[in-house]
């Protein structure tokens, strides 16, 4: 593990690899990470927006679990440009995973069952967040426990290290065994958020399953809870059959379905979950252009993460937000700000029972 020092953005200009606009990576990891993302002025569009008192230069981030620990990523695209970093679920032990196969492609998308897959919070510590203070983007660290205890003692031990900008609480996972699907539960949405409120001050952004009845249910337990944010959709649980064997394409059996084939369901809930509660979204699921991001937007998240598309081409995530600044510069927006929650639904009868269009 290489240390981690403003040589880095050295190293890289002296190679010639493109360093965009973005700023410098900063020197230490003592200086308040936010300040210097300031909204890029190129196109005049104010790109920046805060979620959970965080602030960012632009609203895109990536999804916790597509973009490993970021420096996986660093010789394919100026990881400063990004509006934030979530980073691979950490939990309180080391963990290997499920047993392969792990990854099945689907016709929109992809099947997964990683079984979160991590080094572990000690490891994390020690050799992957310096890396990741070096970055000027807020780094939002993704924990997941097996119990609220665990949950506590992550937020504690992330809650009291230099350089996080916030915690998502990962009480979505449908990959691995013994409920850590937590946020299928009211009540232990509201444990575990409440415990990990307890133990910290740093901002909580909890993210949902969207393997509920009812969304809504689940965000204002989490919102009585103490978070401070909302992240959506983790992915949906599914299962594909080789039909010339018979057996399931990933050892685990099932999986979790991301990508644009979920798009609409995640849409549909990051509207559902912006009426029900006060608190700001980060919405995902599927996002791969521009216009998906904005569709997110104008459906009420305050920020979208680009997940199943690192996939495909590492450097999607910059083609989402550059797209995003020049959707806006297109469409006489000044501010991307201006597109949250602004869907029109002008004559359009809602159900207030249900938060959605009656049934036909
Ligand atoms: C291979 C893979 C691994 C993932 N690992 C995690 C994870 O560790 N923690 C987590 O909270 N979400 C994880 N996710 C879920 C994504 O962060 C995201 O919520 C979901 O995939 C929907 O977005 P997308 O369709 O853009 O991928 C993972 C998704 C994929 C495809």
């Amino acid at each position: 593990m290489k240390e981690p020092r403003a040589e880095d953005g050295g190293r890289r200009a002296e190679s010639g690899e493109p360093r965009g606009e973005s700023h410098e990576p900063r020197a230490t990891s003592h200086e308040p990470r936010t300040e210097s993302c300031e909204p890029r002025a190129a196109s005049g569009v104010d790109m920046a927006v805060e979620v959970a008192g965080i602030r960012m230069q632009n609203p895109v981030l990536t999804a916790s679990g597509t973009f490993g620990y970021a420096q996986e990523f660093e010789t394919h695209l100026d990881l400063n440009r990004l509006g934030g970093l979530v980073v691979k679920t950490i939990t309180r032990l080391p963990r290997p995973g499920n047993p392969a196969p792990r990854i099945a492609e689907t016709p929109a998308g992809m099947l997964n069952a990683i079984g979160l897959q991590n080094v572990g919070i000690d490891v994390f510590i020690r050799e992957k967040l310096p890396y990741l203070r070096t970055l000027a983007p807020p780094l939002i660290v993704n924990v997941a426990g097996e119990s609220v205890e665990d949950f506590r003692e992550l937020t504690k031990r992330i809650g009291d290290q230099e350089g996080v900008a916030g915690i998502e609480l990962n009480i979505s996972c449908p990959n691995v065994a013994c409920g850590l699907d937590f946020s299928t539960d009211p009540r232990l949405t509201y444990q575990v958020v409440k415990a990990a409120r307890e133990a910290t001050r740093l901002p909580l952004i909890p993210k949902l399953s969207p393997n509920v009845t009812d969304i809504r249910v689940i965000a204002k337990a989490a919102e009585e809870a103490g978070a401070d944010g909302i992240s959506l959709i983790n992915t949906l649980v599914g299962m594909a059959i080789d039909v010339r064997t018979r057996r399931p394409k990933i050892a685990n059996i099932t999986g979790g379905l991301s990508g644009p084939a979920i798009r609409p369901v995640a849409v549909r809930m990051v509207w559902q979950v912006a009426q029900a509660v006060k608190l700001p979204i980060i919405g995902m699921g599927g996002i791969v252009s521009e216009e998906d991001a904005a569709e997110f937007l104008i459906a009420g998240a305050t920020a979208v993460a680009v997940g199943t598309a690192n996939f495909i081409d590492p450097t999607n995530v910059l083609k989402v937000i550059s797209g995003l600044e020049q959707y806006c510069l297109a469409n006489g927006i000044s501010a991307a700000r201006q597109l949250v929650g602004s869907l029109n639904l002008a004559d359009q009868r809602i159900c207030p029972l249900i938060g959605s269009p009656p049934l036909p």
